[in-house]
């Protein structure tokens, strides 16, 4: 059973204060992109999780994955042996690991769609989202795709609707970044001083229905770029470089490296992507498309 699963930019990304828990409210508009990863899970005696693909030698291939800990939370909801599930999971990535666009989050997901189906488990996807939430902040969003409204720690989405398809180049560091990281620079930075803070989500919401690129481009907005930009100082670089190919804007993919310049149609994307790629300011250089569905049977029947 295999599923594909796209990635997520936040293209408003407002981080409020640290909760008692740990975590940051947010108030964030996602979107799924067409960089996809394919988790295929089948019946087998040796379980485990193999991992191969872009950046596949930093994921950890062990309990630790976070597509394994899927497996152990859905088998136990369901009454089976979470330390014997007798599944194995395969993930090709394309998603970049630890760049800002969940893709571990992505392979989680992915998991619960798949083992819903080789399980035969009659479970709706709200009942698929409630697990996704135990699972990471951004899981929830990744099983739906599409473009939504996400606030609490992101895991409580709305859907928003576009009729637009928006033309993305995106940039991958050559290192990840670390999420947790990331937010502590934030909190450093704003202990320290006063970040400017991305303002009300309503008026990226109101481009995203007209479906303008120009107006949304004006409204990018990710309070973790400041945090991500001071940990790691060439992103600097690689923001000015997509703008200066022809990119309409450029923003910081989540807590980062990946950088995402928002292009004004396809044709100049490629350009785009073509121009940063001999700039010399990041690893690869990837043309998505977006909003795309969330995670998918490949060839397949559907879950309810
Ligand atoms: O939810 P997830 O496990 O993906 O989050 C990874 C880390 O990112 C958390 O442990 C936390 O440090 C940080 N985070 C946060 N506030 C959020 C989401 C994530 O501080 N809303």
């Amino acid at each position: 059973m295999t599923v594909r699963v796209p990635g997520k930019l936040n293209l408003h990304l407002g981080v409020g204060d640290v909760r008692g828990d740990g975590y940051h409210d947010l108030c964030t508009v996602f979107q799924a992109v067409a960089l996809t990863d394919d988790v295929t899970v089948s019946v087998a005696e040796e379980p485990g999780v193999e991992v191969v693909g872009e950046g596949s030698a930093a994921v950890p291939a062990g309990a630790s994955n976070l597509a394994w800990r899927a497996v152990q939370t859905l088998a136990t909801h369901v009454g089976r042996d979470p330390d014997d599930p007798k599944v194995r999971v395969a993930i090709r990535k394309g998603i970049p690991v630890a760049g800002g666009m969940a893709g571990g989050s992505a392979d989680a997901a992915a998991t619960l769609v798949a083992l819903a189906s080789l399980w035969r488990l009659e479970m709706g996807r709200d009942e698929l989202a409630t697990i996704a939430a135990k699972l990471g902040s951004d899981v929830p969003f990744l099983l739906h795709g599409g473009n939504a409204l996400g606030t609490g720690r992101g895991e409580q989405i709305v859907p928003v609707l576009s009729r637009h398809t928006y033309h993305w180049v995106l940039a991958f560091d050559r290192r990840g970044l670390s999420t947790p990281d990331v937010y502590t620079e934030l909190d450093r930075l704003r202990a320290e001083g006063d970040p400017p803070r991305v303002g009300s989500v309503e008026p990226l919401l109101e481009a995203l229905a007209t479906g303008d690129p120009r107006q949304l481009a004006l409204l990018l907005g990710n309070d973790l770029q400041a945090a991500a930009v001071s940990l790691r100082p060439g992103l600097r670089r690689t923001l000015r470089a997509g703008v200066s190919a022809g990119a309409l804007a450029g923003i910081v993919s989540g807590s980062g490296p990946t950088c995402a310049f928002l292009c004004g149609d396809a044709q100049s994307a490629v350009e785009v992507a073509a121009e940063l790629s001999g700039a010399g300011v990041c690893r690869t250089v990837r043309v998505a498309q977006g909003p795309v569905p969330g995670a998918r049977t490949v060839g397949g029947e559907e879950t309810r």
